[in-house]
């Protein structure tokens, strides 16, 4: 177990914000996981479960303690003609666990291919990109309740899985940290390919298996997303926003042609990037705060910026957007402090 006093999250936060913790704890077991959860100081302290930081927003020093799990391993929990199901630990780098999948050729994965961050909060967020979820492929999500110190094993059902979410996100839920995610991967995968340019992109390679789409994933988001060791970032800053019918009639008739994606029969969602675009903050920079400037739905660090800087800068687009829109943007990193 590793405990730290007044220790830095420089490294524990995508934005590369220059924070301190009051108390780092990371547990390489269940067991120390329940030692720290059985803990009178750590109950009666202010505490929050991170995973790699790649979607938080620190607005200054915590003043508590910040747990973090370094529970790893991947194995083979079990093996059909047609699958294999694989139990993860929550502190594996979750494109370390695409890529050996892909290698093994399993599929299911793929398209989730170089998002940053650790499995159990890829758990939590339901990551997705390219036409995939996270949840497509979850079988179970084994947590303890850091209350009652209870284990339990949540079916892909009890999770309560939507866009970019899950009852392990809700605040009001009890708050359970997750140790392990059990996923299921196919060994004849079916290819999504609908997504953006993907297709096109896939057309220079001579075959479309899971290696090439991987492939082109990564040279996709290489070329849209910055590089956090550089410009310190969160991905999208937003979620994409749902909307009726009736208001993206209403906006069509005003503004023209606009990108969307079918949800229901009465919903769309509408990308933010091109919202904010339409606003005018693509490329523009803010003192150490820049919206980027190959995908405005990404807010950067250029260097030295404070969690409230950043904050003002998305104050201002979602201002803006509303104003414009009358379409509430809300974000998808999470507000530390
Ligand atoms: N667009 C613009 N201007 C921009 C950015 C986007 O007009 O500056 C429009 C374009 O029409 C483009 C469309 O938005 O075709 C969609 O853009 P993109 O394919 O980049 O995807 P996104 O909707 O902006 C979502 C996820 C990403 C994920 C990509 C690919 C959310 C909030 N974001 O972004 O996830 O990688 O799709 O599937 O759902 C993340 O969550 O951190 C993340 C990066």
């Amino acid at each position: 177990m590793k405990i730290e006093q007044d220790y830095s999250l420089y490294e524990h936060n995508t934005f590369h914000l220059d924070v301190k913790t009051r108390w780092f704890m990371e547990y390489e077991s269940e067991e120390e996981l329940l030692r720290i959860l059985h803990d009178e100081y750590f109950q009666e302290s202010l505490s929050l479960h991170i995973g790699s930081g790649s979607n938080l927003l620190f607005i200054g020093d915590f003043n508590g303690v910040i747990l973090h799990s370094a529970i790893r391993g991947i194995t083979i929990k079990e093996e059909t003609e047609d699958s294999v199901t694989l139990r993860v630990g929550a502190a594996e780098i979750w494109d370390d666990v695409v890529a050996y999948a892909v290698n093994k050729g399993w599929g299911g994965i793929e398209n989730l291919s170089l998002i940053p961050g650790e499995t159990g909060a890829a758990a939590i967020q339901n990551i997705g990109a390219y036409g995939m979820e996270i949840q497509d492929v979850i079988e179970s999500v084994e947590a303890y309740n850091q209350l009652s110190f209870e284990k339990r094993t949540f079916s892909k059902a009890e999770c309560g899985y939507s866009y970019r979410s899950s009852i392990f996100k809700n605040e009001h839920s009890d708050p359970y940290i997750i140790t392990y995610i059990n996923i299921r991967l196919a060994k004849q995968p079916s290819f999504v390919l609908y997504y953006g340019n993907l297709h096109e992109s896939l057309a220079a390679y001579d075959e479309v298996n899971l290696v090439n789409i991987r492939e082109a994933i990564c040279a996709i988001r290489l070329s849209k997303l910055p590089d956090a060791n550089e410009f310190g970032n969160a991905g999208s800053f937003f979620m994409n926003p749902v909307i009726s019918k009736q208001h993206f009639d209403a906006l069509s008739e005003k503004f023209g042609e606009m990108p969307h994606y079918p949800v229901s029969e009465a919903e769309v969602k509408i990308p933010a990037g091109w919202l904010i675009e339409q606003c005018g903050f693509k490329g523009k920079t803010h003192g150490h705060v820049g919206v980027y400037e190959k995908q405005a739905l990404v807010i950067v660090n250029l260097g030295g910026a404070t969690g409230d800087e950043i904050a003002l800068v998305a104050e201002s687009i979602r201002q803006a957007v509303y104003d414009k829109f009358k379409i509430e943007l809300t974000p998808e990193v999470k507000y530390i402090g």
